[in-house]
């Protein structure tokens, strides 16, 4: 995975949420008010399972600048296979177009391969289709949603 100089690609940790991580991910949606209380109560959920991989990129300052989720699910079908779920991907405004999406992509999809994920799956976007396809993802399907 090609970065640019100083910057790295790490799993999240709990001090992240004052480091850019909340700021990052609100390029994506609504974030809201989530206090450290309330993200150490998210990340203690995360950490306790082999689960949930949330991981970012920091810049060569040590900030947050691109956010992404893998999530390993434990299957029955083809003989209890696991399948990954990237979810979250978001990049700092200042910091798009330097390929920081597709070394996200890039690594979650690795590590995915390495926990025996037999495929990766996301929802996007149709102006998003051309990044995923960039970073070598086919479009198999259509995102069925209920909003509750
Ligand atoms: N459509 C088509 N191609 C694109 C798009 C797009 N929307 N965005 C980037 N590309 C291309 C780039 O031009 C580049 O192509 P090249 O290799 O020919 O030069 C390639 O994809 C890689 O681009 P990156 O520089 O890695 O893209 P970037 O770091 O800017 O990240 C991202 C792309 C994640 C879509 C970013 O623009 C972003 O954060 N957008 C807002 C949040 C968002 O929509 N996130 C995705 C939600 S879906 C999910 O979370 C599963």
């Amino acid at each position: 995975m090609a970065l640019p100089p100083g910057y790295t690609f790490r799993p999240l940790e709990a001090s992240d949420r004052a480091n850019g991580y909340l700021d990052t991910l609100a390029v994506l949606t609504t974030v809201g008010e989530v206090s450290e209380a309330k993200f150490g109560e998210i990340f203690a959920v995360w950490s306790a399972s082999d689960v949930y991989r949330p991981h970012v990129i920091t810049d060569a300052s040590g900030k947050v600048v691109a956010t992404g989720m893998l999530l390993v699910e434990a299957k029955v079908i083809h003989e209890g296979g696991k399948v990954g779920h990237i979810e979250d991907i978001s990049v700092a405004k200042s910091q798009q177009g330097k390929k920081l999406g597709l070394a996200m992509i890039t690594g979650l999809t690795q590590l995915a391969s390495e926990a025996g994920c037999y495929k990766v799956i996301l929802d996007c976007s149709p102006h998003n289709v051309g990044f995923y396809e960039k970073c070598g993802y086919k479009n198999e399907g259509v995102e069925m949603a209920i909003r509750l």
